[in-house]
């Protein structure tokens, strides 16, 4: 067993011999926005003896950070959000393999790369909310949002947000590009208003009444049952029922959290420590109870907030495939229109 899993593993005589034989240091590049994160860095820290300095920022900015610094870059790790971004890391080369046990048995095959330079580590479903009142037959599928039906109802933010792309480049995986250009034009046909704001603010939509029917992630939702989101109070969601799309079908579209080893990383050996850490049962649990996501090891118990939306089948499409479709999707993104 190498040192680093037994510490892991929690052997108090293990994190004592870390700690002695040297303060290691860790350098993590974030683009990750949750305040709640605090508590999976500190503790790992605790575990390992291993400080993290936060080089936070948005995820293009550190990518291009990483590229100009090149051998030179302090990065040990990478972390972001959603599958594009941890493959366009891969692509530009800022990353390097990780052969680890840990995670090739914790992390199902189809939330990592293929050459392990990168590994989800918590998903969240991007799914249809709507207003009970106003919708009596919400759609059931994605491709059932740009049914004319729903003409003038959805809330939904810019093209320029990386979930909607790869939403989109799911959409191209399973149902190619044809089927992807009428969806998105007949998306920008059904929205209630010009694209603004975040996901919680689509929810917000539905809630003042603008919008009928929003597609969020669900760890927003989930937020506002777990602590308090201004504009989503009890009284709020009442009325705000939601549907898991494509249940029965090719299931709901996951977007991943997720991070990699810096090529140059300086910290190697704590850099993977790090990474088999975030698969440990113990920050698994945290990336639900802290942020509202769900784990991607299996049998990791979730968050009252998160068991609250029910059961739903997900989308087990490669996620690294969908990644290579992003720039089509962003393609048609702007033929149709959608800011
Ligand atoms: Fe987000």
């Amino acid at each position: 067993m190498s040192r680093t899993l037994s510490v892991l593993l929690g052997t108090a005589i293990a994190v004592s011999a870390v700690t002695a034989a040297q303060a290691q240091e860790l350098n993590l590049y974030s683009s990750r926005h949750y305040d709640t994160d605090e508590r999976l860095y500190s503790d790992f820290t605790d575990i390992t003896g291993i400080a993290i300095n936060r080089i936070e920022g948005n995820a293009d900015e550190l990518l291009a950070r990483m590229e100009a610094e090149g051998e030179n870059s302090p990065a040990d790790v990478f972390l972001t959000v959603d599958t594009s971004r941890l493959q366009r890391a891969a692509d530009m080369g800022v990353l390097q393999p990780v052969d680890s046990d840990v995670l090739a048995e914790r992390i199902p095959s189809n939330l990592r790369d293929d050459d392990n330079l990168w590994f989800g580590f918590s998903q969240r479903a991007r799914i249809i909310f709507y207003d009970t009142e106003a919708v009596e037959t919400p759609p059931q599928t994605y491709l059932d949002l740009a049914d004319p039906a729903y003409e003038g109802m959805i809330c939904i933010r810019s093209s320029t947000n990386t979930y909607n792309q790869t939403l989109l480049a799911s959409i191209i995986e399973n149902h190619g590009e044809e089927v992807a250009r009428d969806w998105a034009t007949g998306i920008v046909a059904n929205m209630a208003r010009d694209p603004q704001g975040g996901d919680t603010d689509q929810l917000r939509g539905l809630a003042s009444g603008e919008c009928s029917i929003a597609v969020s992630n669900t760890y927003y939702f989930a937020r506002a049952i777990r602590t308090e989101v201004e504009g989503l109070g009890e009284a709020e969601r009442e009325t705000i029922g939601w549907v898991f799309p494509d249940q029965g079908g090719n299931g709901a579209h996951v977007n991943l959290s997720g991070g990699g080893v810096a090529a140059h990383a300086p910290n190697r050996e704590a850099a993977v420590a790090f990474l088999e850490y975030l698969a440990s049962e113990q920050a698994q649990v945290y990336f639900s109870s802290g942020n509202d996501e769900y784990p991607v090891v299996e049998g990791v118990p979730l968050a009252e907030s998160v068991t609250a939306l029910g059961e739903w089948e997900a989308d087990d499409v490669d996620l690294a495939a969908v990644a290579e479709n992003i720039p089509l999707a962003q393609q048609i993104f702007n033929e149709v229109g959608w800011e």
